[in-house]
């Protein structure tokens, strides 16, 4: 069996990565540090606990392991955390992946699939989206991944590395089996802030601004399933695979939706009322953001048929429900 190196494996879309990987005939390697996400969120794969800025770690599980591509989703995403604390973003993302790059290239592992975010285009009201728009990032956070991109990049020229770099738009969802789901720790994505206001978990979730240029007033996001992202980053492996070069890709629908329409979502899955109350807008937040882009469809065959709304809340609520982590 390949072995694939995941980074950021125990959080919540590597582990839905590790469980792709593992359905696609791959061994999953995760390499991880526990600073957000959980051990027993590893179950498809061996489990190195390490840190991105442990070059001896990183070396150690190249020559243990000797995987033939890396997935690397390791990273903070906090978009409030890196307004505040933006030196934690540039260290732990922009200095723990030249790290991993450079330990790759050391062992000749030379194929990389990489987490970037549509939080590196910034706020362009009004466009949809393609890979081909100017980056213009908002925060630490998307410059960084902004950064690692161009570091991609530059060792593509010189050093023969290949990477598949996907811009995510927003992730929601769960594995419909509920073996892993999606907690983070403090939680600030909004499908399990509604679930957790519907069961009492929180007083009542609060909505960052009702003012915008927007039908409702609310931010427009696009929301895609992790099962149908970590979908494309198999299709994205397999592309490297077959030694095509490097690639920018959106993993978006091209559809976006209110926070008023994803409550009223939650509302209408859940058979639930929602608490919420408004509240300031956030700094770093744009307006509406959507992928204008059918680069992963018409390159990658990458279909996002799970990316309903309904879905992604009712697979949410199912590991909400029944799903836990050892916390
Ligand atoms: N969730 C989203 O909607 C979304 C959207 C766009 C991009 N992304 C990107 O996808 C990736 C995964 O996001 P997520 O929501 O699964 O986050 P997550 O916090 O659940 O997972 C990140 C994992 O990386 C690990 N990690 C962080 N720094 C590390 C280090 N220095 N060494 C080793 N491990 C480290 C954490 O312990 C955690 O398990 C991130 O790179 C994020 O920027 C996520």
């Amino acid at each position: 069996m390949q072995t694939v190196l995941v980074t950021g494996g125990a959080g919540y879309i590597g582990s839905h990565a590790c469980k792709a990987l593992r359905g696609a005939g791959f061994q999953p390697v995760t390499f991880d540090n526990l600073s957000t996400g959980w051990a027993d969120a590893v179950k498809f794969g061996p489990f190195v606990r390490g840190d991105l800025m442990d070059r001896d770690a990183l070396d150690a599980t190249f020559a243990d392991h000797r995987p033939i591509a890396v997935m690397h989703f390791a990273a903070f995403s906090q978009v409030g955390e890196a307004m505040r604390e933006p030196g934690k973003y540039w260290r732990n993302n922009v200095t723990g992946s030249l790290n991993l790059i450079e330990a790759a290239v050391a062992h000749g592992c030379l194929d990389i699939v990489f987490s970037s975010t549509c939080a590196t285009y910034g706020d362009q009201d009004g466009v949809m989206l393609d890979e081909d728009c100017s980056q213009q990032p908002l925060n630490a956070y998307g410059a960084s991944k902004r950064a690692i991109e161009d570091m991609l990049t530059d060792f593509g020229a010189s050093n023969g590395l290949k990477s598949v770099i996907f811009r995510y738009f927003n992730v929601a969802g769960a594995d419909p089996e509920a073996e892993i789901g999606e907690f983070h720790r403090p939680e600030t994505h909004l499908v399990p802030l509604i679930l957790d206001a519907i069961d009492g978990k929180r007083e009542a979730l609060t909505v960052f601004g009702d003012d915008y240029d927007t039908p409702d007033g609310t931010c427009i996001r696009d929301y895609v399933h992790v099962m149908d992202l970590v979908d494309g980053h198999v299709r994205g492996l397999n592309w490297l695979q077959r030694g095509r070069g490097s690639r920018v890709f959106n993993l978006g629908t091209g559809r976006g939706f209110s926070v008023r329409a994803v409550i009223d979502a939650g509302r209408a899955v859940t058979n639930r009322e929602v608490p919420w109350k408004p509240g300031p807008r956030r700094p770093g937040d744009a307006t509406a953001l959507a992928s204008g882009s059918t680069r992963a469809a018409d390159e990658l065959g990458w279909r996002p048929e799970r990316s309903t709304l309904e879905a992604m809340i009712t697979d949410a609520w199912r590991w909400h429900q029944n799903g836990h982590y050892d916390r």
